[in-house]
């Protein structure tokens, strides 16, 4: 196997050439932060949580789909990195309902852990927000739109890894969502239920229904009709 020899926070380390610098760094036990990322099924550099400084190169890098090569010299924790995934961080969390409180993903959510490890105390940047029905119709799923952050690990493991399909992203820009084909229910699509989307969501996005969902549709649909 082909070695390339590259620098990460002044470590000096000998990687296979066909390494990303976040392999690289992990080899390294050089911790770099991720979100979007899910080893051999979601490597896409969608959130750049991972970025870092590469000598020679004038912008921030996503390390995770960033290539190593000979005599490379990487920076992972300097301010100018920490600044940029603290101002990323806080640009997903300007879209994403926070009502942590009642989230079942709470203190067990990756967005979570990186809001305190990046130290963010306030959300700077608050701006228009969509809101997005729940899809609570599928026996054993709940979709919440309005907690996802866009990462795509769910499409990817429900094409690639369990080779349903059903998730992917509608429409463009601010207005994207990760919905069905024509923003069906998961119920009305050949969704088979196997839970995998869940376990990939970094977040309270995708979660299983559980009895209390099934009491609360039940009281709601009886207020409807009183
Ligand atoms: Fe690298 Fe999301 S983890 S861009």
């Amino acid at each position: 196997m082909e070695m390339v020899n590259i620098t990460i926070d002044g470590k000096k380390i000998q990687v296979p050439k066909d390494y990303t610098v976040l392999q690289a760094a992990r080899k390294a036990g050089v911790e770099i932060p991720t979100l979007c990322y899910l080893k051999g099924i979601n490597e896409i550099g969608a959130c750049r949580m991972c970025v870092v400084e590469v000598k020679g190169a004038r912008s921030l890098q996503a390390a995770c789909v960033y290539p190593v090569s000979e005599g490379m010299e990487v920076i992972t924790n300097s301010e100018r990195v920490r600044k940029a995934r603290k101002v990323n961080l806080e640009l997903i969390l300007s879209n994403h309902d926070r009502s942590c409180l009642t989230c079942v993903r709470s203190r067990n959510c990756e967005l979570q852990k990186l809001a305190e490890d990046l130290n963010v105390k306030q959300i700077r940047y608050e701006g228009e927000n969509i809101r997005r029905p729940l899809d609570d119709f599928s026996p054993s799923v709940v979709r919440d739109p309005n907690k996802c952050i866009l990462c795509k690990r769910c499409i990817n493991v429900c094409r690639n890894v369990q080779e349903v399909g059903v998730i992917n992203a509608n429409y463009r820009g601010f207005r994207t969502v990760i919905s069905t084909a024509f923003d069906r229910s998961l119920n009305d699509v050949a969704c088979t239920m196997c839970g995998q989307c869940i376990q990939a969501c970094p977040v309270g996005a995708l979660r299983e229904k559980d009895s209390t969902d099934i009491v609360w549709k039940a009281l709601a649909d009886k207020n409807k009709y009183v």
